[in-house]
């Protein structure tokens, strides 16, 4: 670790005395006031859309513009999370809810509920503490983050705050440098690689002003904001099915392929290696007008879910969007941009919060529909 990224860990949580990433205790009821139907939610401050209002007013706008693009007319990035919500469920009644499990295995690690964290670039804007920051709340809140390979921060340093984590790779041109950086992600302690599979070029967006208001000199950073050029970083547009099987025979991890919307190339990535594919259109910033993931899990679960698990990211917002993810056939769902809004106001504490609300508000939809473990989320549940 150099002198630049020490420096850089001021106030960082220290992960000697930080919680153990345990698993939450199954709920007796996810609700502090169960038997009243006035009971309020009790962190509404917490909700993506209000954290959003208030990360906006003390982001430098080149950041918040930068987190929230989507590309082209921003259709994809716009429509993602009203897509969840068209579905209608069809709730079980008279099942024993009296204990609720929403905790899980993935890739070895005991998850306490099956929301992670999304890898995305440049935490350092939102926070002093970067992705350091992002990695303690995952961490507190027993989950697991996925760390962008375009992170702010040095990915020794992230993984000394995380619990379980994950990598997300970009298959660079340079394909040494590609193996370097995850070489020292699997030394690290990574557990998973993620393979992003639907960047073959960066996507225009016309929101994007560069320069980004990078707050500290970081090497990591600046070699990573837009307008670097050096052919040899760029995604290799070449990238194929091949490419999962050599990567996770070289490290030995499971490779999760990110980017994945049609069935049939869920079927090529798991043909090809993949321990686990991963829905999602990057938030709407890589092909304007790709179809909601809302609507793209179901085929892809149905080609591939009995064979690997298939994880979804998009849009998802709330307890509900996750509960029907979960009946549609998603093992576990990743969430983007409100944790940049939560690390932005309020650091890890702010990112466990809202990783521990989803935990909460999944718990009280699975009760609502007669369902005490993630097992119980199937298919007829969704209307
Ligand atoms: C991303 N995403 C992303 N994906 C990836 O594989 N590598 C990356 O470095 C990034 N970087 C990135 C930056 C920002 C600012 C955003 C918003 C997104 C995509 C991300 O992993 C995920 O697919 C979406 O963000 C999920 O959608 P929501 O939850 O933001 O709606």
């Amino acid at each position: 670790m150099g002198a630049d990224s020490a420096r850089n860990t001021d106030g960082a949580p220290d992960p000697a005395n930080g919680p153990e990433p345990t698993a939450a205790p199954p709920d007796a009821h996810p609700n502090p006031n169960p038997n009243s139907d006035t009971a309020a939610d009790p962190d509404l401050d917490l909700d993506p859309e209000e954290l959003e209002r208030r990360a906006r007013e003390v982001l430098d706008p080149r950041a918040y513009d930068y987190y929230a693009a989507g590309s082209g007319r921003e259709v994809s990035a716009g429509e993602a999370a009203a897509a969840w919500r068209t579905f209608r469920l069809l709730p079980r009644v008279l099942h024993d809810v009296s204990s609720l499990d929403t905790a899980l295995e993935l890739a070895g690690a005991r998850l306490s509920s099956p929301v992670l964290v999304a890898p995305s670039a440049l935490h350092a804007m939102a926070h002093r503490d970067g992705e350091t920051a992002t990695a303690a709340g995952a961490r507190a809140a027993g989950t697991a983050m996925v760390l962008s390979s375009r992170a702010s921060r040095e990915i020794e340093q992230v993984a000394a705050a995380a619990g379980p984590w994950w990598f997300q790779v970009y298959a660079l041109r340079d394909r040494d440098a590609t193996y370097r950086q995850v070489e020292r992600a699997a030394a690290a302690g990574a557990s998973a690689l993620v393979l992003t599979v639907d960047v073959p070029y960066v996507a225009a967006k016309p929101r994007l002003r560069a320069p980004l208001p990078l707050q500290q000199d970081e090497a990591t950073a600046r070699r990573h904001a837009p307008g670097f050029r050096d052919p040899s970083f760029e995604q290799d547009p070449a990238l194929a099915p091949r490419d999962i099987g050599l990567l996770a025979e070289r490290f030995g991890l499971p490779v999760f392929a990110k980017g994945v919307l049609r069935a049939d190339d869920a079927r090529r990535c798991v043909d090809a290696g993949a321990a686990g594919v991963i829905v999602s259109n990057h938030g709407g910033r890589q092909l304007d007008r790709a179809v909601a993931t809302a609507h793209a899990l179901r085929p892809v679960a149905d080609a591939v879910g009995g064979q690997v698990p298939v994880l979804v990211d998009g849009g998802i917002r709330d307890g509900v969007d996750v509960l029907t993810a979960l009946a549609l056939g998603a093992r576990a769902v990743l969430i983007g941009r409100p944790v940049l809004w939560a690390l932005t106001v309020g650091g890890a504490p702010g990112v466990a919060a809202l990783l521990e609300r989803y935990r909460r508000q999944l718990a009280e939809a699975m009760a609502l529909c007669g369902a005490a473990r993630l097992s119980e989320l199937t298919r007829d549940l969704v209307a």
